[in-house]
Formats: structure tokens, sequence, C-alpha cells
């Protein structure tokens, strides 16, 4: 089979987009458990990911790929994180956020302490002293209210990799830390999560798949924008008819390799979450949805109605890919390199860290 992308970096022209023509990556790589297995060590296992905020709980779980790990604030304020791996049996201690003194294990009641030693183990006193029974520690790192872990000690710091991304909001109108935390949505969408991610990075189906957002946003490639960095990846579309709206310009971010954020245009909004593996043809999504403090409920009912739309309306997209795509008959697909050089970018990446 012909290789998608070359292997030095695909050559760009002075808008960022691809020469030549793009193949996809193989769509083989839809569906094969072991392609996932490679990912989850070379991509999930040394990138920053997106677990949620600390704000009324001290104890958030999360995943970084398919492995669960669990954030955690002290007394005294200090933050770690865990693998969320019982060190007895096994079971995922911490299912919940919630405010808890320390940690215990729903299967036979062992309980960590929030620095992650291990308190106490019913019936194994002796257990409690040995150090390596504690919560395996794991990186922790704050942008605003927003924590990320990573699994891997030598990964670049989260500063470098979320880079311009908060110049970008700032100048859009948006302060991280002037938004409150309104709700999370979690949901599933049965396709690869490369699928996902691939249809969060393009706005060339708007105009056929999303006619609501296409009839208040710019989506002609001549007002869309699309910019890659070296950690990633952002779009950025305007109001129609920006007139009064604090915020007159969209933007869309997709953070090396699974955090999406998303800001409508209109009044102050964000979204941020992870798009997460749970096998090679399911996907779960998580989002946590911000708002400013004071924001009127009506309005925000409003705007999660049109959000909600959007995303019934990628659901299907991306479950129709896996369908088409991941049912193997055809061997990959072709690019357009101006629209889809996000896309293009992504693939890349994924190539390049598979290989
Ligand atoms: S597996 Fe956690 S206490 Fe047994
Ligand atoms: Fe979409």
């Amino acid at each position: 089979m012909r290789q998608p992308l070359h292997s030095e970096p695909p050559e760009r022209n002075e808008r960022g987009s691809f020469r030549g023509e793009v193949h996809t990556t193989p769509w083989s790589w839809y569906r094969d458990p072991a392609v996932l297995e490679r990912e989850e060590e070379a991509i999930f296992g040394r990138s920053w990911q997106y677990v949620g905020v600390l704000g009324d709980h001290n104890v958030m779980p999360g995943s970084a790929g398919r492995v669960p790990v669990v954030a955690v604030r002290d007394d005294e304020g200090a933050e770690r994180a865990f693998v969320n791996v019982c060190r007895h049996r096994g079971s995922v201690v911490v299912e919940e956020a919630g405010r808890r003194k320390a940690l215990q294990c729903p299967y036979h009641a062992w309980t960590y302490g929030l620095d992650g030693s291990l308190r106490s183990a019913p019936r194994g006193e002796e257990l409690g002293a040995r150090s390596d029974l504690e919560l395996v520690e794991i990186r922790l790192a704050a942008w605003g209210p927003f924590r990320f872990v990573n699994l891997d000690g030598k990964a670049p710091p989260l500063e470098e990799v979320i880079g311009e991304v908060p110049a970008m909001l700032a100048e859009g109108g948006i302060d991280v830390d002037g938004l409150a935390f309104h709700h999370r949505v979690d949901w599933e969408v049965p396709a690869n999560w490369k699928i996902a991610t691939e249809n969060f990075l393009e706005c060339y189906h708007c105009a056929v798949a999303h006619p609501g957002f296409s009839a208040v946003v710019e989506t002609s490639p001549d007002s869309y924008r699309l910019e890659s960095r070296p950690w990633h990846l952002s779009q950025f579309g305007q109001l129609k008819d920006p007139t009064g709206a604090p915020l007159p310009e969209g933007q869309f971010h997709l953070i090396w390799p699974n955090t999406g954020i998303n800001v409508f245009p209109g009044r102050p909004n964000l979204s941020i979450g992870p798009i997460l593996p749970l096998g090679p043809e399911r996907t779960r999504r998580v989002l946590d949805y911000f708002f400013a403090p004071s924001e009127d409920e009506a309005w925000v009912a409003e705007f999660l109605e049109f959000d909600d739309q959007v995303g019934r309306e990628d659901a299907r997209l991306v479950e129709s890919v896996q369908r088409g795509a991941g049912s193997g008959v055809l061997p990959e697909g072709v690019l357009l390199p101006e629209s889809e050089q996000l896309v293009a970018d992504f693939q890349y990446r994924v190539r390049e860290a598979l290989s």
C-alpha cells in the first residue's frame, strides 16, 4: 500500500496548506486493536491529559487514555495526581469526584491518604507501613482552573504544550480564570478516537452537516482560519453578524493529542474535555462547560440546545465514518490540502508517534 504521508514533515505553502495530494493514514488504523495498543503507549502514555477542575471537589478521577488517574488536593492546598489503581488487587479506587479526607478502595476498603500512602488495610495492619504499596504518583499541572496529568516524567511541560492557546483565548475575550464551571457532559460514540478527533479538526463539513452553525458562523475558506502550532491545532470562525456580541469570533483548539476546547462566538463560554479511546471502535467524550459566573440561565439553556444540536450532527458523522472507513473494504482516503490541513497535520503526528 502507498504511504499516506512522507516520513518528512509535509511541505507547506505560505498559507499553511500542504503541497500535492495528501493521503489519509490507513483506514485499518480505525479498527485494529494492535494500533490502539501502540497509541496507548506512544501517544496517551506520553502526553498531557485533561482531568477536570478541582473546585468544590478535592478529588477528581479521570483517564489518561485507558489508564484510570485521579487528581487530589489536600487540606494544605497541595495538589497531586496518582494512577487510580489499587495496589491490592487492582480495583479502580476513586470512581466519583467529591470532597474526601482519604481515598478508600471500594473492593476491600484499603485506604490511602491524600498523599497516596497506604493508611490502612483491614486485617492487614502490617501493610500500612509499606512504601511499595503507595498509590503511584504521576505528574499534575494546572492551567487556570483546568488540571492535566501526564504519565511520562520526561514529557515537555504543560505550559509548552498549551503554547499560544491561553493568549489566543485572551485575545478573543476569554479569561479562563474568570469563568465558572457549570456542568459536565459525558457520552460515548461508536467510532475510533481518531475519527472523532479528525472530525473536530475541520469545518469543511460545516456547510453540509451543520446548517444551524453555518447560518450564524462564517465557515467559508476565506474567513475560517486554521492554524498549526507545535502542540496545538487551532481554528477560528467569525459571527456573520457580530453586532453587539462580546465575542465576535469563536475558537476551537485541539491540544495534542486529544483535548478539545470550544469557544463559540457570542457570549463568554468555553467547553473543554478529552476524546478518550474505550476500544478500537468506541470513544468516550467528556466536556466541562464554563460560562461567566453571572450568566443568564435562559441564555445558557438556549446555548446548550444549539451546542447539543451540533454535537448530535457530529456524532452521526463519526459513527458513519466508522462504519464506512472502518469496514476494511478500502485502504485509505484523500485530504484537501487546504481545508483539511489540520487533519493532515494530526495524521502526520499520529504516524510519527507510532513510527
Ligand atoms: S482491590 Fe482495592 S482493596 Fe482490594
Ligand atoms: Fe462538526
